[in-house]
């Protein structure tokens, strides 16, 4: 091995563009830190671009590049499942450390992949993956190593973080809000990812197996997205003194408490939270993921979420860590060959393969969270008073109510904050709530979660 690393960046889009600038502009600082020169020795590219120094091969047969032995590391920021897993399977086939950004692909196919790389002895890192420029996977496998994390909530989405914040602070419209977030290279190639929170889950499921060491689950995630939020609730919940954010939440339940069922809550959804949380000041494309464990207690880690500047530095750190790995001497040296130290690295789930566990992930109905409802009835005497019996019937503790003047002839918003309650309670309560002959329209249910 030659003292140089040799890379080849899969992808120009966004973040692979964002990589080969940062490398660009801070290549003194990698070499300070790592003792190598860091080249990009190769690009997979479908067109040909003209503003690649030309020293860079650039390459339309990402297969061959990616087994390439002008290659060290290959860094995969093609995005979606089909191509980008072709390449890191045949990667990984030819020995090559891979980095990725690609949470869909690890969400879906993390399990095989990473059994994969464990038996031809290479690393697959995916900082990238999870909250764009914030070092969370870092952190949870490695200085969180000696805690036990009981649950963690995240907003991990900047581009749905970016549109209720400038929703909620400017009035604008979802679609506006949206299309700047394309713009500035936020949102996923298919922007119904972000919305509809599926890049979220995809990232949930990542930090799901890494806090209990549970294999990648991304089907199991109840998944909700931002798409049906209101302006009103945004404002009703203000009201109220809490904030609507996109979170996911990955959740230990011991099956301690009444109707509780033991096992994991995958979920992610909007969220009403105390305004004066942490979390519910994190803005704009920022993300921000808070973990409770034990005996460490609560951590919170924020920063950009999304955009090439955030996500080039999760990918190089990557590339830093495995640099160091690489060692730093020459090929015929067998132990420090590219094979060297792999024994001693964090494994990819944090935790050692054969001791993930088979903990279930509770279904949709099993989740405990609080909830805020909106009913919306005829303005007649005992319509409240109907309201709340059926909810104390079902055990359902009510924390607040808000009854707002009739805004349509006759017609009254009633809103409603409860404590936490089993789903499938809330459900049947909802059921027979819209079944009141006092009750115009479908009860407008947001979860809610105090994050004590
Ligand atoms: N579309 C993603 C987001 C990019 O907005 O968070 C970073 O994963």
């Amino acid at each position: 091995m030659s003292n140089s690393i040799k890379l080849a960046i899969l992808g120009l889009g966004t973040v692979g563009t964002g990589v080969i600038n940062l490398i660009n502009d801070n290549l003194n600082e990698l070499k300070r830190r790592s003792g190598r020169d860091i080249i990009i020795t190769e690009v997979g590219t479908r067109r040909h671009r003209d503003d690649i120094d030309p020293n860079i091969m650039q390459n339309s047969d990402l297969m061959a590049t990616a087994a390439s032995d002008n290659v060290d590391i290959v860094v995969e920021v093609i995005g979606g499942t089909t191509l980008a897993k072709d390449v890191i399977m045949h990667a990984i086939k030819n020995g090559k450390h891979v980095v990725t950004a690609n949470k869909a692909l690890l969400a879906e196919h993390g399990n095989e992949i990473f059994a994969f790389a464990e038996e031809h002895n290479v690393h697959v890192a995916y900082e990238a993956a999870v909250a764009g420029g914030i070092p969370i996977i870092k952190v949870m496998r490695e200085a969180l190593a000696a805690n036990k994390i009981d649950w963690l909530a995240g907003i991990i989405n900047g581009t749905g973080n970016f549109i209720m914040t400038e929703m909620r602070d400017k009035g604008r419209p979802f679609a506006d809000v949206l299309s700047e977030a394309q713009e500035l290279g936020y949102a996923e190639a298919d922007p119904t990812f972000d919305v509809e929170g599926i890049d979220a889950a995809h990232k949930l499921a990542l930090l799901a197996s890494i806090a209990f060491g549970i294999p990648l689950q991304f089907d199991k995630v109840y998944c909700e997205g931002i798409t049906g939020i209101t302006l009103q609730d945004v404002n009703y919940a203000e009201e109220l003194g809490y904030r609507i954010k996109h979170l996911g939440f990955a959740v230990r339940r011991d099956g301690q408490g009444n109707d509780e069922a033991s096992g994991i809550e995958l979920r992610v959804h909007p969220t009403l939270i105390p305004q004066d949380a942490l979390l519910a000041n994190v803005n704009g494309v920022k993300n921000a993921v808070l973990v409770n464990s034990h005996p460490l207690g609560q951590t919170l880690y924020c920063g950009d979420g999304a955009g090439a500047g955030a996500t080039a530095s999760a990918v190089m750190a990557d590339v830093m860590d495995l640099v160091r790995v690489l060692g730093s001497k020459d090929s015929s040296d067998e132990s420090n060959s590219n094979q060297n130290n792999h024994g001693h690295h964090v494994p990819h789930l944090a935790f050692i393969p054969e001791q993930l566990s088979d903990t279930p992930i509770l279904r949709a109905e099993q989740m405990i969270t609080g909830y805020y409802l909106r009913v919306h009835a005829y303005d007649s005497p005992g319509v409240l008073a109907d309201i709340t019996r059926i909810l104390s019937d079902a055990g359902i503790n009510i924390d607040a109510i808000l009854q707002k003047p009739a805004h349509k002839v006759g017609q009254v918003p009633v809103i409603i904050l409860t404590l936490p309650v089993v789903e499938s309670q809330m459900n049947l309560a909802i059921e027979k709530i819209e079944k009141l002959d006092t009750i115009t329209d479908k009860v407008v249910r947001i979860r809610l979660d105090e994050l004590a």
